[in-house]
């Protein structure tokens, strides 16, 4: 069974490395293997992470196997990392996540979700009910990566 829980203090090493593994694996289909070493470097900055960890809610997917995807929402309705399990892809784990993230987003009073989603990732925001905003480039240590802003108004 998956449930969505709360981010604790140790799941950092679990989502750091299960980040890393899926972009490496997943997210390999659509981009460079420049690209990926720039956006999933094999050394991570833990420091950095640690304090993505502390300026958004986190939920964390859990099922019998451990951590199997995890998602960041802000109070501005920006949905920061969203990231499955490589192993779990496709298995209904983004879909609970993302329920999970909106219906908690409503009870904020937020208004509208916005994420800057992967090649890999927009069809699944989009048949979701996220629209696109404008495709973008964003450079990381001297290379571009595609993405596209999308949101959703929450009713
Ligand atoms: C995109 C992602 C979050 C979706 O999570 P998931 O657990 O695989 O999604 P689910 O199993 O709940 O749903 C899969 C659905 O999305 C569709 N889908 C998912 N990824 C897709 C893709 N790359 N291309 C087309 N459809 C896709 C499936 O067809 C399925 O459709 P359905 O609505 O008919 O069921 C996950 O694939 C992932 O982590 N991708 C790599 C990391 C990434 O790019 N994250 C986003 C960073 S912005």
């Amino acid at each position: 069974m998956t449930i969505i829980r709360p981010y604790i203090d140790n799941d950092a090493a679990d989502l750091i490395a299960l980040f890393t593994e899926t972009v490496r694996r997943i997210n390999i289909r659509d981009y460079t293997p420049e690209q990926i070493a720039v956006w999933a470097p094999k050394e991570a900055d833990h420091v950095a992470w640690k304090e993505r960890f502390a300026r958004c809610m986190t939920f964390v997917a859990e099922d019998e196997q451990g951590v199997a995807g995890f998602g960041q929402l802000d109070m501005n309705g920006h949905i920061d990392c969203f990231y499955i399990a490589h192993d779990r892809i496709g298995s209904g784990v983004g879909s609970m996540l993302l329920r999970a993230i909106e219906q908690r987003a409503h009870e904020l009073g937020i208004k509208k979700l916005h994420t800057e989603a992967s090649i890999t990732a927009r069809p699944f925001f989009a048949r979701r009910g996220f629209r696109i905003v404008q495709e973008q480039s964003v450079v990381r240590k001297g290379i571009a990566l595609t993405n596209f802003l999308m949101e959703k108004d929450l009713g």
